[in-house]
Order: C-alpha cells, then sequence, then structure tokens
C-alpha cells in the first residue's frame, strides 16, 4: 500500500489568509502550503498592512490597525483566486489599490467579479483591456456598498467568495443563486467565525445568504490546520490507479465539494472509501483509501457535477485514456478559461501521445488506449496540465516528458518528489 499526505489545500489556505485579516485578533494558520499561489495572497495581505509571519509549522497572521490603501499595484502572480477574492475583500473595505498579474491571469475574465461589485457601487476601472487585470479599486469615502442578489451564469467559488467577502467587510447583504455547487469553503469558514451566512442547496443549484446588514461585522480569531489539498491527492491517486496499487491518502480535505472525483473514481471501478476524523472550521478532514480495478472503465462527466470536478478533469482525462473504452466530459467550457485553456491543452496533448480524443466547445470526448504512451507534453505553464499528464510516468512502459516541470510550484511544490515515491 503506498501511503501519501498532499500539501495544504490551495483554495482553504487563501481564504484561512483573508479571514485572517479580517478577525479580531491574532490567528494563527498550520500546515499552509508553501505554493506560489498562496504566497501571492499572504505578499498581497502584507502590502494591505498585514502582519504575517512565519510560525512553527505556519503563519500568524495580525493586523496592527486597519488594512489601508496601496500605492504599488499588488502583483496576484499566477493565481486567479487571489486575484478575484481580493477585489471583492478590497472593494468592501473601501480601499483603494491596483491589481494585476502574469500574463495568464492578465488573459483571464474579471467581469465576473469587477460586474456584481460595481452594482454594489464599488468603483473599479480596468487599466488596460476591458475586463481584464490589471485593475484599479477607487477608495470609497463613506456609505455602505448596496445589497446584492446575484444569479452568475456558471457556479463560480472565486465569484461567490469575492461577493461575500465584500458583503463582511462593507457590510452589505448578499444573496447568491448558483446554477450548481461549487466549493463552499467560503461559506463554512464565515459560519464558524461568526457571520449571519446560510447556505441551502435544491436540486442541485446553491442558495447563499449573508445577511450582514445588522451585523457588528466581527469574525472570531482562529487557529487553523489546513487540511491536505484533494485536488493535489487526486494526482498521487491516479498515479497509483495507473500502477495498479492500492493508495492511502492521509490528513486530506473531505468537503464534499471538492470530492466529486472520487465518484467518477468509482465509476471507472476504483474500490473508493472515505474516513473522516475531525472538523476544523467547518472543514472535514480524514483518510481515503483508492483500491484499483482490474481494468479502468470510462466515464461520462457532465451537469451538475461539473464544478465539484472542475480542477480534475484534467487528470481524469488522463486517466480516461487508459480506459477500456469511450469516455465523455461535457458542459465543462469554463476549463477554457483557467490558467491555461484546459481543454485545448488536453486534446493536443493527448493527440500527441497517439490517444483519440475529439475536442467539443465544452468538454471532451476520449478513446482508452493500451499501447504505451510517449511524447513531449506542452504544458503552457499550466501547472494542472503538467501534474495530470506526469502521472503518466508511474505506469510501466510509458515515456512522458513535461516542457516545464517547474509550473508545479503554483499549487504542488513538493509534486515531484511526491510522484517519485509513488512510482518507485
Ligand atoms: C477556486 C475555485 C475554482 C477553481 C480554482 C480555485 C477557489 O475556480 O478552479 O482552482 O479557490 O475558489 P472558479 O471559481 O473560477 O471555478
Amino acid at each position: 500500500m503506498i501511503t501519501c499526505r498532499p500539501p495544504g489545500d490551495k483554495s482553504i489556505g487563501h481564504r484561512a489568509l483573508l479571514l485572517a485579516a479580517l478577525a479580531n485578533g491574532r490567528c494563527g494558520i498550520r500546515g499552509l502550503s508553501r505554493a506560489a499561489d498562496v504566497t501571492s495572497t499572504a505578499t498581497a495581505l502584507r502590502a494591505l498592512g498585514a502582519a504575517v509571519e512565519p510560525s512553527p509549522g505556519g503563519v500568524t497572521v495580525r493586523v496592527p490597525a486597519r488594512l489601508r490603501s496601496t500605492t504599488e499595484p499588488i502583483d496576484c502572480g499566477n493565481s486567479g483566486t487571489t486575484a478575484r477574492l481580493l477585489t471583492g475583500l478590497v472593494a468592501g473595505l473601501g480601499l483603494s489599490t491596483v491589481l494585476d498579474g502574469d500574463a495568464s491571469l492578465r488573459s483571464r475574465p474579471m467581469r465576473r467579479v469587477v460586474y456584481p461589485l460595481q452594482a454594489m457601487g464599488a468603483r473599479i476601472d480596468y487599466l488596460d483591456r476591458a475586463e481584464r487585470l490589471p485593475l484599479r479599486v477607487h477608495a470609497r469615502a463613506s456609505g455602505a456598498l448596496r445589497p446584492l442578489r446575484h444569479r452568475p451564469r456558471v457556479a463560480s467559488a472565486q465569484v461567490k467568495s469575492a461577493l461575500l467577502l465584500a458583503g463582511v467587510t462593507a457590510p452589505a447583504r448578499v444573496e447568491i443563486h448558483e446554477p450548481g455547487v461549487s466549493r463552499d469553503h467560503t461559506e463554512r469558514m464565515l459560519a464558524a467565525l461568526g457571520a449571519p451566512i446560510i447556505a441551502t442547496v435544491s436540486e442541485g443549484e446553491a442558495t447563499i445568504r449573508l445577511d450582514a446588514q445588522d451585523w457588528d461585522g466581527e469574525l472570531s480569531s482562529f487557529d487553523l490546520e489546513v487540511p491536505g489539498d484533494p485536488s493535489g491527492a487526486a494526482f498521487l491517486i491516479a498515479a497509483a490507479l495507473l500502477r495498479r496499487e492500492p493508495v492511502t491518502v492521509q490528513g486530506v480535505g473531505l468537503n464534499p465539494t471538492r470530492t466529486g472525483f472520487l465518484e467518477v473514481l468509482r465509476d471507472m471501478g476504483a474500490d473508493v472509501s472515505e474516513r473522516q476524523g475531525r472538523v476544523c472550521i467547518g472543514e472535514p478532514v480524514g483518510e481515503i483509501v483508492v483500491r484499483p480495478p482490474t481494468r479502468l472503465r470510462p466515464f461520462e462527466i457532465g451537469g451538475h457535477l461539473v464544478p465539484r470536478v472542475i480542477d480534475e478533469i484534467p487528470v481524469l482525462a488522463v486517466l480516461a485514456a487508459r480506459a477500456a473504452g469511450r469516455s465523455r466530459i461535457e458542459g465543462a467550457g469554463e476549463l477554457r478559461v483557467k490558467e491555461s485553456d484546459r481543454i485545448g491543452r488536453i486534446a493536443a496533448n493527448l493527440g500527441l501521445l497517439g490517444v483519440p480524443c475529439r475536442e467539443q466547445p465544452d468538454g471532451l470526448e476520449i478513446h482508452g488506449c493500451d499501447a504505451p504512451l510517449e511524447g513531449h507534453i506542452e504544458t503552457g505553464s499550466d501547472h494542472r496540465i503538467a501534474m495530470a499528464f506526469a502521472t503518466l510516468q508511474a505506469e510501466p512502459g510509458n515515456r512522458v516528458h513535461i516542457d516545464d516541470p517547474r509550473c508545479v510550484e503554483v499549487s504542488f511544490p513538493d509534486f515531484w518528489a511526491q510522484l517519485d515515491r509513488v512510482a518507485s
């Protein structure tokens, strides 16, 4: 049995830092990921006046006075979560700042957060291209933001979280109706820290209500041990499946809005069990055990499952390349506006390896095959494309070279060492 432990969850790490900077006292965050994306959020908070300091096993966060405006642009690096959540937080606080990012982040849509924030009364301008970074949030001298009722076109945790952070800090009433259930860390953490937030799910759609208008805005300080990242674990599990070995992942987050990929692995014939241990700030943590089937079966992904597997689709697509038959992914057009156009990248790289694959506007059709796979993967410096295709190195007989191995630093700095342990 292979045993592994993924790095601290990236999504929870961002949120822990941001909420710690709003809490009413010093907060401790252990097990914070060292990934470049999470560091982008920590660096941004320092620029806004927070003291984010190393402590044994993590960081402490305290805000000596209030967070303050910045004159230098804040560089969000490659991190969409940093850029979008910070836009909401800064707009809610009424601070002035410029947010920017690398070439990939500058090409990603920002309107989805900017437009509803403008509807709340925030003043935000694009400084170069319309609806893209860099953008300027203007200071708001007085007056709260207006209440918002919003129906985003796609289920997006980044959009939802940006608007909730604006509502918490303004304060303003925010109601969001999502066409699916995206990851709900912000809601869980806000509720655990005392915010008046209620989330309900009906027929696969989510309603989130933050009744902040009569609230004093106090968030309790906290000590958190960040659960392991299920999205990071997915790559290690895939590598073990390709090696046909059972694997145990320890200390991993089991939030059901993140574990949709386990359902897909069950559809593929794997024997998957989850054992829940502690709950920390509303987040369940435990162990996942996956045993491989004799032959992987093909799968179908679509509808309400998509937001719950959105970051795992690249690695599931790679597993589909080794399944006995045709797998289909649909309703996943959002993948085209991630760190790269992931639908295009997956199709191109499967094609390079000789795996029959048809690209659709919002998905992929992949025909699994048995032949050993050889080729040079063009990642477009997208961390999840790199790690997804790297799992093929764990399967005896394949020779798969990754063009930019360093891009994994964005989310999983220890990835290559951990993959080696699974593959040897
Ligand atoms: C994230 C939300 C998802 C996900 C991203 C992290 C988050 O993006 O793809 O890797 O931490 O909120 P969207 O909200 O754009 O779907």
